[in-house]
């Protein structure tokens, strides 16, 4: 993680209620929630750098029928991820993988996807534009046909990194995924820190295969 920020201390950012980030969390858990209920029997989630997974363990932790999802987490800094496996031991959810893997590497995905719920959450801003477009251009290889996708991209950077827009590049990320195969099913935004948005869409497409990639599918820079 040279180079990049503490992870870790980036997750106190939740403990404000009022921070962009909570509000981000409780969209995205009530969209996670509303994926499920849409989709009804055995079912799988993926989460790409998932941090300590509280998003998609917070929802399974308060759903009846956790049992009939099993969920696979991918994140690369062990002591998070570790985190989220005690999470996911604490709230007694038996169909959680956690993987302490580097999810640029497509092997990170193996038996993982394709998934019917897939969380790229806290990806987007961190990355290279051109990243974000070969994530959006890999998004059918990670989904069953149906799958509901939820992202994620602030509007607003306090600083310049290399590659990375500053401002809004969300119409953007919204037309790629609808020329990848995808159906928006909800976008929202908010004012407050960092003008979060977090955006919803269906895969229309059908199945692909996980296919090997030459070069790393994203790559951090901060
Ligand atoms: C902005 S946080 C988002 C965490 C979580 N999705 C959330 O919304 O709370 C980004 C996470 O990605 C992880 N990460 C960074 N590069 C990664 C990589 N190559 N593979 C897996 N995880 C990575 C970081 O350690 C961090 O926990």
């Amino acid at each position: 993680m040279t180079g990049t920020r503490d992870y870790q201390d980036w997750h106190r950012r939740y403990d404000d209620p009022r921070s962009g980030l909570s509000w981000r969390l409780r969209r995205v858990r009530r969209h996670l929630h509303g994926a499920l209920d849409e989709r009804a029997g055995d079912r799988r989630v993926l989460s790409v750098c998932a941090g300590d997974g509280r998003d998609v363990l917070g929802v399974l932790a308060e759903r009846a029928d956790a049992d009939r999802v099993s969920a696979v987490l991918l994140e690369l800094h062990p002591e998070l991820a570790q985190r989220a496996r005690d999470a996911a031991d604490a709230a007694g959810l038996a169909h959680v993988e956690v993987r302490a893997v580097d999810a640029g590497t497509v092997q990170a995905y193996a038996g993982a996807a394709p998934a019917d719920v897939v969380v790229l959450v806290g990806i987007f801003g961190n990355i290279a534009d051109a990243d974000v477009w070969r994530v959006i251009g890999v998004a059918p290889q990670l989904c069953r046909p149906g799958a509901a996708v939820l992202w994620s991209r602030g509007r607003r950077f306090s600083r310049e990194l290399p590659g990375v827009t500053a401002g809004d590049l969300n119409d953007e990320v919204r037309a790629r995924f609808a020329d990848a195969g995808f159906e928006e099913q909800a976008y929202e935004t908010h004012d407050g820190g960092g003008r979060p948005a977090v955006g919803v869409v269906r895969y229309a497409g059908p199945a692909v295969d996980l296919r090997p990639a030459p070069a790393p599918l994203f790559t951090f820079v901060r």
